[in-house]
């Protein structure tokens, strides 16, 4: 089959393979070498003269890296796609590709903390950031100065899951000459498109869902040809954060299976984020997918699909209350990342971090759960005992008033 029916499922299994090219390899091998030689000097200036098209050096093009940059360009519905070696790579080059000193990026609500940690860091170099914690449309057009060149999103929101009006923002924010970015890797290209819907640049975590096993770390940042040729020759080459082939082989090998692989993390997520929103001990769901989420009628605009990444927030919401249920846990693992094959537990409140909390907007009482692809009855049963410990005469009274 030609590229022109272009299904997910055919994507990863295909797009970008070329098998005649590596001998009928099924899978394109590992080009572990740092640079690529010419048969004379003619041929080397010549291709010197687009380092974007031809193979020069490891940080440039690949022909591994290239097979999952084709299959994530597509994926998303972009022009052109580049790895690199983590996700805050990728997000440092998107937000340097877009500002200089005297700018002003606008960041919205609850963002991965690092993506924060670096738009403070960027201060040092003039670039000044505001935060705004509301996803509404109208409050981000208020918060927009004369000196804003990007507005940073996440939609769904990192810890919250909150969703902002992409189509919107991204009309409203053209109509101004801002550039937007967001960091898709919740939903990931499969289950939302926001080049689609107006977005300048995407950026993701393939440490998460694309690569899906827990075991790479890489960053992936697509957008149009003319963006993506500076983009190119200046951060990507310049800062050097690029994905090694042998990272980019098993972020492939990972795509392979990304449908089958979301499907399963999303059925086991409905069913757990309900069981969840009917317990006793939950104040609250923090997830997009379901339909009391208030978000879920501008969710179902946007999203094609519902991913495994939630949070819920104690009635008893203090630390003690976090820390017995995620001790009890005995299926979720404890620690950082999400988008594995394995479930994960966390919770922002460590003990000590009460005024963090407060400036984050996080409820004390929150838990972020990762679901993963363990058997979902099992997974609810570790959840319905966990939250046993924390279920008072109490809470199960209020539920009756
Ligand atoms: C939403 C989100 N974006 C970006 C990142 C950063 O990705 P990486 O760890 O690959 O640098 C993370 C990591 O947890 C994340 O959760």
């Amino acid at each position: 089959m030609k590229d022109k029916h272009l299904s997910p499922e055919y994507i990863v299994t295909h797009q970008g393979d070329e098998y005649e090219r590596f001998h009928g390899a099924v899978v394109t091998p590992i080009y572990e070498n740092s640079l690529f030689v010419f048969k004379d000097f003619t041929s080397f200036t010549e291709a010197m003269r687009d380092e974007t098209e031809n193979y020069i050096y490891w940080r440039g093009n690949n022909p591994t890296v290239e097979v999952a940059e084709k299959k994530l360009a597509a994926l998303e519905g972009g022009d052109a796609c580049k790895l690199f070696s983590s996700g805050m790579a990728a997000i440092t080059s998107a937000i340097l590709s877009c500002v200089q000193a005297g700018d002003h990026v606008l960041c919205v609500s609850n963002i991965y903390g690092p993506a924060k940690k670096l738009l403070t860091y960027l201060e040092k170099f003039h670039i000044e950031t505001t935060t705004i914690f509301s996803t509404e449309t109208n409050e981000i057009e208020r918060s927009i100065k004369s000196n804003t060149r990007v507005i940073y999103l996440e939609s769904p929101t990192t810890m919250t899951f909150k969703l902002v009006d992409l189509p919107a923002v991204s009309k409203m924010a053209k109509q101004k000459g801002i550039s937007t970015i967001i960091d898709n890797t919740w939903a990931t290209p499969l289950y939302q498109k926001p080049l689609k819907m107006g977005i300048d640049i995407v950026v993701h975590s393939a440490s998460k869902y694309l690569g899906g096993h827990s075991d790479l770390v890489g960053g992936v940042l697509v957008t149009n040809e003319a963006r993506m040729k500076e983009l190119f020759v200046q951060e990507f080459q310049l800062l050097g954060g690029v994905m090694p082939p042998f990272e980019a082989w098993m972020l492939t090998r990972g795509l392979r299976t990304l449908p089958i692989r979301m499907k399963q993390h999303q059925e086991s997520t409905r069913k757990i984020s309900t069981f969840l929103e009917n317990h006793h001990a939950v104040k609250q769901v923090n997830y997009p997918g379901l339909p009391t989420n208030p978000y879920f009628e501008l969710g179902r605009s946007m999203l094609e699909g519902y991913s495994g990444l939630l949070s819920f927030e104690l009635k008893e919401n203090n630390y003690h209350a976090v820390k017995k249920v995620i001790d009890s846990l005995a299926i979720f693992q404890i620690g950082v990342s999400w988008g594995g094959f394995e479930s994960l537990v966390l919770s922002p409140n460590y003990g000590n971090n009460e005024q963090q909390l407060k400036e984050q907007n996080l409820d004390p009482g929150l838990i972020r759960l990762s679901i993963g692809l363990e058997n979902t009855e099992e997974l609810l049963e570790d959840l319905e005992k966990s939250l046993h410990h924390v279920v008072t005469t109490k809470n199960k009274r209020e539920d009756i008033k």
